[in-house]
């Protein structure tokens, strides 16, 4: 039964009820970071974190202006629409700025706490899974728990009573390559695997409005 506690992440229902954006990234673009990432001869960037996690590396110096024009075309998907409206303290309209990317190498019993973003969109690309999610499932100490989020990456919201709901995605294989995309102050967290001694890897960042950039 705990298996269809998650929700699915190709689902895209799953996405809009959520106020959240999902997609394959362009193939060039997600080939670009993953070959790049792998010096770790980058600066930590724990302290800027909520992640309990060793390894954060900022990883900025890698943003090229393709990589920067996709990103920010992201913000302009019509799920994203009512979050702006949300906005209304510009007393005219300002361009968007990727201000800050960087990569986590999670290893098992990592995780990350509940937490949100500065900015006003923000992301997690699915750079690597290193567990079978089903052998995840099988394995994990929450096997015979109502709930088991074994390696889930959560969005916590409200519902229609006021009360908090929380939203589970099974991360697989198969997402590898996907662009998690998403309101910053979303409050959302990732919990830890168990079945392998390898690295998740995935890339995030945040984007803000630049007041020198006219829209
Ligand atoms: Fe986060």
């Amino acid at each position: 039964m705990s298996k269809f506690y998650t929700q699915d992440l190709f689902d895209k229902n799953n996405h809009d009820k959520l106020g959240i954006h999902v997609e394959k990234m362009p193939e060039n673009l997600f080939s670009y970071l993953k070959d790049n990432i792998n010096t770790k001869s980058f600066v930590p960037h724990n302290s800027s974190l909520a992640g309990n996690i060793k390894e954060e590396y900022n990883i900025y110096n890698l943003l090229t202006s393709e990589l920067h024009n996709y990103l920010v075309r992201l913000t302009f998907k019509p799920v994203f629409e009512g979050a702006l409206q949300e906005y209304q303290i510009l007393t005219s309209d300002r361009g968007f700025v990727v201000n800050s990317l960087w990569v986590n190498y999670m290893k098992k019993y990592e995780f990350n706490p509940i937490h949100y973003h500065d900015g006003l969109f923000s992301w997690v690309i699915v750079v690597k899974i290193p567990y079978d999610y089903e052998k995840e499932l099988e394995l994990a100490p929450g096997k015979n728990a109502n709930q088991n989020v074994t390696s889930c990456l959560s969005f916590h919201t409200t519902h229609v009573l006021g009360g908090i709901q929380s939203c589970h995605f099974a991360l697989k294989k198969e997402h590898e390559g996907q662009i998690i995309f998403f309101p910053s102050r979303m409050r959302h967290s990732v919990y830890p695997f168990y079945t392998s001694d390898d690295y998740r890897i995935t890339i995030s960042g945040n984007i803000y409005l630049d007041p020198d950039r006219k829209a």
